[in-house]
């Protein structure tokens, strides 16, 4: 595709700056796609698999923005002439599942020689992951990381234009680029992200050695985003950070998270706001203030506890003991009595005893959680708690894990039936699954409701009279139906 002197030339050209400079090959690939799809009489396609969390998501997002505005059209399918795999890496499974998956590729490829494979995601910022994908899937032909997702459209134009791979993987961010193109899958509800990285250096974490330190994007920036998106019919907003709680410390003129909830609840448009993840040791009676104050914030705290035991807690380098998360939760239920509490528990850390793991059953009975996430310790190279020996065998971690989970699921049972029989306000999101003659949508305070109605209400907020708790859902009926 063009001579070599004339890829010099596009390059020469390629202003310095960004956006600038990502708009300019951006435009620069659309010229290379739309000369393509008129060779091949067809339009091009692009696929994404996408793991891990939110902040996953939202990249991918991101991704997909750039992809569609320089032509390419979305699919379902692999068998895509673009297919990116946004990779997770905080436990070990998610990569297994990775490299499982990625082999059924290859023959695609062989099908289609204008098929382009990129990987980037957590998995490309370790080193030896990326020189994995250099020696065994030789097929893969970019690999890009966390830090220089904004530069899509730039090593597209590379791997549309040469045939070398392309490897860049940047050890650390620089600036926030703004102002880049993104794409939504659902038009009432958006993520917003309001930080990135994480200076946490929990123990057992990858994140912070993936996801690079702490950065704030300007409030202003932030709010402009939402503006734009309430605008655009947005509804509900999640502000997105592994740490939410220390928001805007960085930044040159210092902002609270507290602050930046009070200024996007104002904007008109927005009726609801959520935020996730939050750190117990940052979280600020200012913030609970302005949740038990609001209309907006979303009766729900999404807040990780990690273990119960004060020995292990320590271990985990999380900063705080049993007694004081429980202190936490009592002033949140006390300042916001609907709120419905979850978290993130992990069983089997290197060392952990059966007194250890009585601890965190009785936190979970004590605060009362209406779900948690329980995660079975997976060792991540290069984290300190990685070099901790350990002989618990797998299967005592096993059976742990089986009853804490049993604990989770009984106390969350209980915290669901509370609400049997109340109306509340659900955001309808979508046709449910299993039955779709039933829509399915959330509370304020996160829970499933699956109840009959016209899809013409999704995206709406409607009243629903919750008749039977399920364990994790609730099935509803329109109130006044
Ligand atoms: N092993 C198991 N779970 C982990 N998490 C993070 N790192 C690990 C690990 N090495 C869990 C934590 C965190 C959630 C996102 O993932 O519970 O809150
Ligand atoms: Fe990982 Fe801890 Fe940071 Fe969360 S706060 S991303 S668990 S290091």
């Amino acid at each position: 595709m063009g001579s070599q002197s004339e890829w010099k030339e596009v390059m020469n050209r390629a202003p310095e700056k960004e956006p600038d400079r990502q708009r300019y090959f951006m435009a620069r690939c659309r010229e290379i796609i739309e000369h393509r799809k008129q060779e091949l009489g067809r339009e091009l396609t692009f696929n994404d698999q996408t793991f891990g969390c939110q902040m996953n998501f939202k990249d991918s997002e991101k991704l997909n923005g750039i992809l569609e505005e320089i032509g390419y059209v979305r699919t379902d399918s692999e068998k895509a002439d673009f297919v990116y795999y946004n990779t997770c890496t905080v436990r070990e499974n998610a990569n297994i599942r990775v490299y499982g998956r990625l082999g059924t590729l290859k023959t695609y490829k062989k099908a289609n020689p204008e098929m382009i494979i990129a990987m980037c995601g957590c998995m490309m910022q370790e080193p030896e992951e990326v020189e994995k994908v250099r020696n065994t899937f030789r097929f893969v032909d970019v690999v890009f990381g966390t830090h220089n997702i904004y530069k899509l459209a730039e090593l597209l134009y590379r791997a549309l234009s040469g045939k070398s791979r392309i490897f860049d993987v940047w050890d650390k961010a620089e600036e926030i680029i703004e102002d880049l193109p993104s794409d939504r899958k659902i038009s009432f509800k958006a993520g917003v992200n309001i930080m990135f990285g994480c200076n946490n250096f929990c123990s057992y974490c990858i994140v912070p050695y993936v996801r690079g330190r702490e950065r704030s994007r300007k409030p202003e920036d932030i709010l402009e985003e939402v503006r734009k998106l309430a605008a655009e019919g947005v509804k509900e907003i999640m502000f997105l950070g592994q740490n939410v709680n220390s928001y805007g410390k960085t930044l040159k003129d210092p902002v609270t998270f507290a602050d930046l909830l009070r200024m996007a609840e104002q904007v008109e448009g927005i009726e609801r706001i959520r935020f996730m993840t939050s750190h117990p040791k940052d979280l600020s009676d200012e913030l609970i203030e302005v949740m038990a104050a609001s209309k907006k914030i979303c009766r729900h705290l999404h807040l990780p506890v990690q273990s119960g035991s004060d020995r292990i807690l320590k271990m985990m380098n999380r900063h705080y003991t049993k007694e004081q998360y429980l202190g936490l939760v009592e002033k949140l239920r006390k300042a916001v009595p609907d709120l419905s509490l979850t978290t993130d528990i992990i069983v089997g850390f290197p060392g952990e005893t059966e007194e250890d793991i009585e601890e965190t059953i009785d936190v979970v009975r004590k605060a009362r959680y209406d779900s948690a996430f329980t995660f079975i310790y997976s060792r991540r190279s290069g984290t300190p708690a990685a070099k901790i020996e350990d002989n618990t065998p797998d299967r005592v971690i096993h059976d742990r894990f089986d009853r804490v989970l049993a604990v989770v699921n009984e106390v969350a049972k209980e915290q669901n039936a509370a609400m049997q029989g109340k109306t509340g306000l659900v955001l309808a999101e979508g046709i449910d699954e299993k039955d779709p003659s039933m829509l399915t949508g959330r509370l304020s305070n996160n829970n499933v409701v699956h109840f009959k109605a016209d899809p013409s209400l999704i995206g709406q907020i409607v009243p629903v009279v919750l008749e039977e708790a399920r364990g994790f859902y609730y099935i509803g009926r329109l109130e006044d139906a």
